[in-house]
């Protein structure tokens, strides 16, 4: 059985809690790898609307072990309440697993990721404000609390201690904020600890198991490969690869054994947060696609900037994850358009180029090279065979297929699970 990971090929917001809710019904274990809870997961299945932060999509399955990998970073506070909220609605959480070794988001990251931003003012990345960033800087610094640290509350409060002392230093003097209690956060952080210590554990024999089985493993992404801290639009971007590299990192799976990347890209282009988007659309026709796809961040509210499918990043998106097919969202978002357009190269100071430029302000600079196709116009959301869809949608697809130089596979019509058309096999 393969291990499948399910990735998100844009800015993030792609549609991938669906994708991974659709394909965890057969799957035995699902893992999310990266992130926190700066990310947002739409899912409408039988059980009804829910919008996860930090529980796998795989929750909803009959059989699947869900992990919180060991690449994530989580906010216990979040943790909880999201899992009480499953369980107030019937879902069965029994299954649910946290890596010992996921880093902890304690309460000085969420008051830094604002003071920082605060303090980058006009250069301010837009964050999530969930202490996204500056967790993963502890992580690197090896000044991180883990998930397992928890279980041990006298060796948590000596290395709570060290750290929070550091901290409020940097908190009193760069920030003139005030310091934070060492008793309260704590106090607070040993109450969590015992909420989700039967959670906690080592999860690397739980992959050993998977394999000896031979069971179906999903690795779920969250955010999109342009947000990636190496190849995403830096230093607007996230602080943890969402990418198919990052998928085996923060999952503990050898490299070796993934054989199925699976790149989501939306049928158009979303991007929430500041930072270059060469597509962008700041007229009547982003407005539309905002209002018509209900474009508004599910973690912050936020309204998302809107516009054309970009395959110039859409074929580097590829290149960085070597996707093994395409899952192509939102389709049924273009229904009312008469004409489409595709970003097909950038023109940067006068020469065509047909590259993602590494330098932001470069990519400031790109002018979208467009091409332009005939829209359908008409709902296409009743439609579950490929051959079914209108000519112009197909002629769409395939256009993608061919700029992106990668197949489609999956193609979704509209939110709920069964608006999906299987083009070709994922497995
Ligand atoms: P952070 O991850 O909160 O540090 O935010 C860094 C950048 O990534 C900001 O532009 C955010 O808007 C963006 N971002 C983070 N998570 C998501 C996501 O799940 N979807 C879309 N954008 C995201």
């Amino acid at each position: 059985m393969p291990v499948i990971a399910v990735i998100g090929a844009q800015w993030g917001d792609e549609g991938k809690g669906k994708v991974v809710d659709m394909l965890a019904e057969s799957a035995d274990l699902v893992i999310r790898f990266s992130g926190g809870d700066n990310a947002g997961h739409t899912v409408i299945n039988p059980f009804g609307k829910f919008a996860l932060h930090l529980v796998p999509s795989g929750i909803f399955s009959a059989r699947a072990t869900c992990i919180l990998g060991n690449g994530m970073v989580i906010n216990p506070a979040v943790l909880i309440s999201e899992i009480d909220q499953l369980q107030e609605r019937g879902i069965d959480t029994s299954r649910l697993v946290i890596s010992d070794r996921a880093n902890l988001i304690m309460p000085y990251h969420i008051l830094l990721d604002g003071l920082e931003e605060e303090a980058r003012g006009g250069k301010a990345i837009g964050t999530t404000q969930k202490g996204i960033g500056p967790a993963y800087s502890d992580k690197v610094a090896r000044l991180g609390i883990r998930a397992g640290d928890l279980l041990d509350s006298e060796g948590f409060r000596e290395r709570l201690s060290h750290i929070l002392e550091h901290k409020n230093v940097i908190l009193t003097r760069v920030y003139g904020a005030e310091p934070l209690s060492l008793e309260q956060v704590y106090k607070e952080y040993c109450r969590y600890g015992e909420r989700l210590a039967p959670y906690i554990r080592e999860t690397m024999t739980l992959l050993e198991e998977a394999f000896s089985r031979d069971d179906l493993v999903l690795l779920e992404g969250a955010q999109g490969t342009l947000l990636d801290p190496d190849f995403g639009t830096y230093p607007y971007g996230t602080s943890s690869p969402p990418t198919a590299a990052g998928a085996v990192l923060g999952s503990g799976i050898s490299p070796v054994r993934l054989n199925r990347v699976l790149g989501v890209y939306k049928a158009y282009c979303s991007r929430v947060g500041s930072g270059p988007f060469p597509t962008e659309l700041q007229d009547e026709t982003g407005d539309l696609i905002r209002e018509r796809a209900h474009e508004y961040g599910t973690t912050t509210g936020r309204p998302r900037r809107c516009g054309w499918f970009d395959a110039v990043a859409a074929r580097f998106s590829h290149q960085v994850n070597g996707f093994t097919g395409m899952a192509v969202t939102r389709l049924d978002i273009l229904d009312t358009l008469p004409r489409l357009k595709v970003c097909v190269g950038y023109r940067l100071e006068g020469k065509e180029i047909d590259y993602f430029p590494a330098n932001v302000s470069l990519l400031e600079k790109c002018q979208p090279v467009y091409e332009e196709l005939p829209g359908w116009e008409k709902s296409i959301s009743d439609i579950r065979k490929y051959q079914q869809l209108p000519p112009q949608a197909r002629q769409y697809l395939e256009r993608l297929e061919q700029l992106v130089s990668c197949p489609v596979s999956v193609i979704s019509v509209g939110a709920s699970r069964e608006q999906t058309i299987i083009h070709r096999d994922i497995l």
